[in-house]
Parts: structure tokens; sequence; C-alpha cells
């Protein structure tokens, strides 16, 4: 067992520098590339926008392609109950504090106070679902770009710092709302939904690199992603991701296998595997035999 300090450090030293060699990779086009249009609009004119779209259609893949090609970087937290305002803006270290005092250096600054101090995009997720105070912790940061830090003083962020809201679309309904004030402060709302056909196999293909994937594998793998997103016994459909991992599981199995291509068992076994969790089903609707008919019907032998 390697756990010594030591190892760990140089371990996680390597793992830092292949995160930031790391490039994202994405198809900017219809949708995307006008989103991300309207993305710099929105911060040219000072506006904070919000993303709204299904799981998985790329939003924060989009802003981190944003943050990247503005050169900045790109931190987000995702919203829960469990979230709190120190989470955001960091908090003092109580042991360093007891040496140290209240200064700087007994601090941990949060993620959102490190994008307001050295500029760069904050993706805020499910802003919904933080607590209505958390929510009203964010309008000053927002609205008048600056936050209070306790005991160390009040600062105004840099010029770079660009929040941005993301969401999924059942969310702007449901239990879960975005304070009337938040809300308030979010000026511009960009939709994004699942792409068109070619654009949703072309991010398929991109996301699977080392496979050759054949028209049969892309043109079923769609079929059934598809199918789940017409279907009216299904809540949350198959996303882009779903398509994704499909794709890649049948195309191992048959190399696994040998096999020189996806074939009919292949791809329904790999479907099944996906989507047994991928689903939420209408109440009252048994997942599995439900899956088991969608892949039977869908894919074509
Ligand atoms: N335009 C795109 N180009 C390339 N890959 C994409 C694109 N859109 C989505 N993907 C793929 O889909 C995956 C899901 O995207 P992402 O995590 O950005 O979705 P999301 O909308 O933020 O989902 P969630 O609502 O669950 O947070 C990405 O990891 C990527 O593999
Ligand atoms: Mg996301």
């Amino acid at each position: 067992m390697k756990d010594t300090l030591v190892e760990f450090t140089k371990a996680f030293d390597e793992r830092l520098s292949e995160t930031s060699r790391q490039k994202v990779r994405i198809v900017i086009k219809e949708q995307y590339k006008d989103a991300y249009d309207i993305l710099e609009d929105c911060e040219n004119a000072s506006l904070i926008p919000g993303i709204i779209g299904p799981p998985g259609t790329g939003k924060t893949l989009l802003l981190r392609a944003y943050a990247e090609r503005s050169g900045r970087d790109f931190s987000w937290i995702t919203g829960d109950e469990g979230v709190r305002p120190s989470h955001l803006i960091g908090s003092f270290n109580p042991a360093l504090v007891l040496n140290k005092g209240f200064t700087l250096e007994s601090f941990d600054p949060g993620p959102l106070l490190k994008t307001m101090v050295f500029g760069g995009v904050f993706g805020l997720n499910e802003g919904n679902r933080l607590p209505e105070y958390v929510q009203n912790s964010l309008l000053e940061p927002f609205e008048e770009r600056s936050v209070n830090v306790q005991r160390l003083g009040r600062i105004t962020a840099h010029e770079d710092f660009f929040p941005v809201l993301t969401m999924n679309p059942e969310e702007m309904a449901g239990a879960h709302r975005l304070s009337e004030a938040l809300r308030d402060r979010i000026r511009v709302w960009i939709r994004i939904g699942y792409p068109r056909k070619e654009t949703e196999l072309e991010i398929v293909k991109m996301n699977c690199e080392e496979y050759k994937l054949s028209d049969y594998l892309l043109e079923n793998v769609y079929g059934l992603v598809n199918a789940t997103r017409n279907s009216t016994d299904i809540e949350v459909p198959a996303s882009i991701r779903a398509g994704i991992s499909i794709s890649r599981l049948a195309s191992q199995m048959a190399k696994r296998e040998k096999k020189k291509e996806v074939d009919y068992g292949i791809l329904s076994k790999a479907a099944t595997y996906v989507l047994t969790g991928a689903l939420r089903f209408r109440p009252g609707i048994d997942p599995e035999p439900a899956v088991n008919s969608l892949v039977r019907r869908s894919l074509s032998e």
C-alpha cells in the first residue's frame, strides 16, 4: 500500500499537472454556438445568465469551454441543502486561528471567493437547491460584484469574475424554487435541449475516439435514446451521457469478445446495463421490464 505523504504528494502533483494539460473537447455548433455567443454578450453587457437544460446536455462542459477559451479558470459548486455560505466564501481554520489570530493566513478561501479574487467563470449548478439564506448570500456577489468576508473586510471582484447559474428545467417549477431575489439577479435565460441527431452523434463520436463506431451502432444508439425522450412513461430520459456510455460499453464488449463489429446481442446487453440506472420512469412503472421492452423495441436486429 502506497500511503506515505511523499508518495501521495508526488502522485497528487502529477494529477494536478495532468489536469491542467487536458483541453476541453466540445462540439460547438447550433445551440452550443448560440449559447456560447450569448454568454459572451452577457459578460460584455454585465448581465448574469442562467442556462436551463435537462441533465447531461453539456451545460457544464460549455462553461468549461467558455472559461478555457477566455484563458480563465472554471470552478463550480452544486447546490443542495447542506451547502453553507462558508462553503462558498471560505472559513477560518480554528487550529491556525489559535496561533495566528483571525488573519488571512488562517483563512481557507472557498471557490466563490477564489474566483472573485483571481477572476474566472463560476458555475452555480442547481442554485435553487440551496437553502434560501444561502441563495441570499449570493445576492451581493452576483449583483454588486462584492463580498464581505467576516473579520477580513469587503472586497470587490476581479473584473474577469463571471458567475453563471445552471438548472434543470423541471426544477424551475419544482419543490426547490429559486428565490425570487436570486431569480431577479439572473437577467438572461439560455435554453439548451437535446441536440439534433447529427450533432448528438458527432458528440458521441468525439467521446468515443478510441473506438470505430459503425453506422449500425450510431443509428441504433440514437434511435434508443431518442425513444426514451419521446416516451410518456419516462420522466427523465436518456441523456447524451447515456448514449456515450452505451456506445463505449458496446464497443469494449465487442473488442473483448474479439468481434469485428458491435452486433444486436452486444448492443442490447450494453444498452440494458446503462439504461437500468439512467432513466426515471413514471411512478407505478416497473423499471426492469420497461427497460427490457424499450431495448427490444428500439434496436434493430
Ligand atoms: N457539445 C458537446 N460536445 C462534446 N461533448 C458533449 C457536448 N455536450 C455534452 N457532451 C458530453 O456529455 C457529457 C455531459 O455534459 P455535461 O456534464 O456538461 O452536462 P450538464 O448539462 O452539465 O449535465 P448536468 O445537468 O447533469 O450537470 C459531457 O461529459 C460530454 O461528454
Ligand atoms: Mg453539469
